[in-house]
């Protein structure tokens, strides 16, 4: 390929217009690993990534473990794979970093579910509220945020703030409602959800959990209220995997999405791990977002440093305040990557 056609290529690829084609006989993943040395990079993946996604990472986590790993790492290019939000985390924890999407188009469905001009009419009826966001939404809402948190930390996150202030929490209103219940703090929600984690069926589990009455039935709290109801066991994805780790059950329905499912059958290889069943028949459960991002574009997004996540300054300067309050209370709560 002739390197005007690569270069243009690789500007359409950025915009999540193309899909540049790859020798199939390319041994990709010693080329990443090959590329991850030669540019001291490193490669960040979330638990819904694709399992040959997650064996050539540098660090696996959830929000909180991936942020963690990003403000402590020593790396000049961070790839992450995982979706928009996460990584524009990244950079603003890393401003002067290279921070790369293998593609640009990992979007999250909980993310665009309030958008920051909406919010910040919301915000205004509320004005002496303390607003603390889910991780799982754009730069720009940081910048109109107090205090991030993600499903681990949110229940310590919430418990930081005097009892006296009113809360708005957002975006995502299942989250909202299962902190409510455990912290007793009356909170106003923001009507955000994420599509995945809303499609499981309560009817389909149920029929799980009478065929195996054995098995624990462990959920993510991003589910709807009346899936938490039915769980033995609620947190976030490490939470989850750490849970089937230490329990001594053999069985357990995963009310997540599956990607996880990997890490937990290599951790416990003789226990079995069930899917969660969704309301369709199709495989609805599992996150599109997260799914955009192949070995193939990780490849081309460690080799051309595109797409690049750039963030307005301001943006990184407002936004980062949340984050860094959330590291620190992260940080005096005791979570560890
Ligand atoms: P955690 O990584 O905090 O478990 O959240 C799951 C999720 O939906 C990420 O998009
Ligand atoms: Fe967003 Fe849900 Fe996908 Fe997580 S699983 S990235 S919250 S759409």
């Amino acid at each position: 390929m002739n390197l005007v056609l690569e270069t243009a290529k690789d500007n359409l690829q950025s915009m999540g217009f193309l899909d540049i084609h790859v020798d199939p006989s390319l041994d990709l993943i010693e080329e990443i690993n090959k590329l991850k040395k030669e540019k001291n990079a490193i490669v960040l993946a979330h638990y819904y990534q694709e399992s040959e996604i997650q064996d050539v990472a540098d660090y696996i986590g959830d929000s909180l473990g991936l942020a963690q790993k990003a403000e402590s790492t020593d790396a000049d290019i961070i790839v992450f794979a995982g979706v928009h939000f996460m990584a524009e985390t990244a950079k603003m924890l890393n401003p002067d970093k290279k921070v790369v999407l293998p593609d640009l188009k990992a979007g999250c469905s909980l993310s665009d579910s309030c958008p920051a001009p909406i919010f910040s009419k919301f915000k205004e009826k509320y004005p002496d509220h303390v607003v603390v966001s889910y991780i799982n939404c754009t730069a720009e809402l940081k910048t109109l945020t107090d205090i991030c948190c993600t499903s681990s930390n949110a229940e310590a996150v919430v418990n930081s703030i005097p009892k006296d202030k009113g809360i708005i929490f957002a975006p995502d209103k299942n989250l909202g409602a299962w902190l409510i219940k455990k912290t007793g703090r009356d909170m106003i929600l923001w009507n955000g959800s994420c599509m995945v984690h809303e499609i499981f069926s309560n009817e389909k589990i149920t029929k799980l959990m009478t065929r195996h009455p054995e098995a624990k039935f462990i959920a993510h709290p991003e589910c709807e209220d009346h899936i938490l109801a039915k769980a033995d066991f609620i947190g976030s994805t490490s939470q989850l995997l750490k849970y089937t780790k230490e329990n001594e059950a053999n069985t357990f329905i995963v009310a997540t999405e599956p990607g996880i499912i990997y890490q937990m059958e290599k951790a416990s290889p003789d226990k079995t791990f069930i899917p969660a069943p969704p309301t369709t028949n199709c495989a609805c459960n599992e996150c599109p977002h997260m799914k955009r991002n192949t070995l193939e574009k990780l490849y081309l997004s460690l080799k051309y440093e595109l797409p690049e996540i750039i963030l307005e300054p301001r943006v990184i300067e407002q936004g980062k305040k949340c984050i860094d309050t959330m590291m620190e209370i992260s940080r005096e709560a005791g979570f560890k990557m």
